[in-house]
């Protein structure tokens, strides 16, 4: 009984204060600096068949190599980031949904764009508590073919990886409650830094490192087919 009661006034007291605990949540957020918070992920860890890779010329069995080596990261590996103002992210899952080639604006190029999912484990500042979320972003990067002016052969460039974060959704998994959505949604533009910050820092260079040994005549078939008019 009495442990029923002092939860009943915990949830009063929660409940009543959460417009000055969304106050303190939002100076605490403020305040956090995740810009170094996140270090490198050692690209000598990814579970990529490199041999098979550059042999390929085949844009389908190169996608499946691709996205099992992503799939296959050893999120041990990534690092949990936590602050001591009480915010926590760790990633449980990550989940490479697509690699879908398109050509660039100007036909010179090839963009592509990985959508995935993440599971992670949220901390809340302040109140401590840990909440499951998924999120959903695509990660963008390029691919173009250049002549070495040297040899005169065809090279790959790849572009820049970056998250997309003007298309990131936060959902809350499991149980929800009211004040949880709350604060989550007072800690949302944290969140998308901070995955933001992860994927730029951790992932993209792993998918530099990936697409780093596409074949250069794969890579060059594809912007010739992407570069086909679409008829009909
Ligand atoms: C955002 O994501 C949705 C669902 O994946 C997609 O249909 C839409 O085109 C995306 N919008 C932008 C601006 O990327
Ligand atoms: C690309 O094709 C050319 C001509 O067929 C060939 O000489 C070269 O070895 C190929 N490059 C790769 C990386 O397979």
């Amino acid at each position: 009984m009495f442990q029923l009661g002092s939860l009943v006034v915990l949830c009063g007291l929660l409940i009543g204060t959460s417009d000055s605990l969304l106050g303190d949540l939002g100076n605490v957020v403020k305040d956090l600096d995740i810009g170094n918070a996140v270090k490198d992920l050692d690209v000598g860890n990814v579970n990529l068949d490199v041999g098979s890779l550059q042999k390929t010329t085949d844009w389908a069995l190169a996608k499946n190599n691709i996205l099992g080596a992503l799939n296959a990261l050893d999120l041990s590996k990534l690092n949990p980031f936590s602050s001591q103002n009480g915010y926590g992210l760790r990633i449980n899952k990550l989940s490479f949904l697509n690699l879908q080639a398109e050509p660039s604006s100007n036909l010179q190029g090839i963009n592509l764009k990985l959508p995935l999912v993440l599971d992670a484990s949220v901390t809340l500042p302040i109140i401590g508590s840990m909440v499951d979320v998924s999120i959903s972003l695509d990660l963008a990067t390029s691919l173009g073919v250049q002549t070495d002016a040297k040899t005169g052969l065809p090279t790959l460039s790849i572009g820049q990886c970056s998250s997309d974060t003007d298309n990131i959704s936060i959902s809350l998994l499991g149980r929800r409650s009211t004040l949880i959505n709350r604060l989550l949604d007072g800690v949302s533009s944290l969140l998308t830094k901070s995955v933001s910050s992860l994927m730029q820092n951790q992932i993209c260079p792993v998918i530099e490192f990936i697409f780093s040994h596409l074949n250069v005549n794969l890579t060059q078939d594809l912007l010739s087919n992407l570069q086909l008019p679409v008829s009909l």
